[in-house]
């Protein structure tokens, strides 16, 4: 397990979205984080599989696809398309009644599976998936838009869930993370983080990436005793 940074392209400049993601590749994030809204489960709408496959085919960084959509088992093979084995399709808790069904959906496909997890909904709800899913992504904000706060609350429920997960599941926290937050995830026990604006937002990338990075690092809970 190690720390990954995942840039999500919500804040980039849409005119120019492949020279974004390729800006963000070469400042060595890990993971491209598209954020995929229905405007039913999140008031919001954003990008679908036509994006996706068009991202795909300009990068070789793994991609971190994020639906805020109901009904996910309906979509899951419009997303796996032209998607590979390093790719993560993560669909939240609270838009079906059959999450192992559409974990073992996205799995049958080839991809990782996540579960994503918002603010306000109990630990409970995902604890018993814990050994079937690759990732689990814990919203920092109630999902929709880029540039809203950091939720301090969630890194209560972040820790309580890193300590029953297996030893290996990667961690993700969504929503508010820049240098002055990601601390807090990182120590509470997330290992991955998604950031729009503190990316995008930024003049230089890389400064940017490797100022998440450092931070993430030195108060990661992989580093504290326990
Ligand atoms: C919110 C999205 C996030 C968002 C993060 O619903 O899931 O990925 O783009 O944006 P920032 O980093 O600006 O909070
Ligand atoms: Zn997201």
């Amino acid at each position: 397990m190690q720390i990954k940074i995942s840039a999500s392209i919500l804040s980039a400049d849409s005119t120019q979205l492949g020279n974004e993601i390729k800006k963000v590749e070469q400042a060595g994030v890990d993971l491209i984080h598209i954020d995929v809204m229905d405007g039913h489960f999140v008031p919001n709408i954003t990008m679908g599989p036509f994006i996706v496959e068009g991202i795909k085919k300009i990068t070789k960084v793994p991609l971190d696809i994020h639906l805020m959509i109901e009904n996910p088992d309906k979509y899951v093979e419009s997303f796996t398309q032209k998607t590979e084995e390093n790719d993560i399709l993560t669909f939240h808790i609270e838009a079906t009644n059959d999450p192992l069904g559409v974990i073992n959906l996205i799995k049958g496909q080839g991809l990782k599976a996540g579960v994503a997890i918002n603010p306000d909904t109990h630990e409970r709800t995902v604890e018993k998936l814990l050994e079937s899913i690759d990732m689990l992504l814990v919203m920092t904000v109630y999902p929709g838009f880029s540039g809203q706060a950091f939720k301090q609350y969630v890194c209560k429920k972040i820790k309580k869930l890193r300590e029953i997960a297996p030893k290996n599941l990667d961690i993700e926290v969504d929503g508010g993370i820049k240098p002055e937050t990601i601390s807090d995830a990182a120590s509470a026990g997330a290992n991955v983080f998604a950031a729009a604006t503190s990316i995008f937002a930024k003049e230089n990338y890389k400064e940017a990436i490797e100022a998440l990075r450092k931070k993430a690092q030195e108060n990661s809970y992989l580093f504290v005793k326990h």
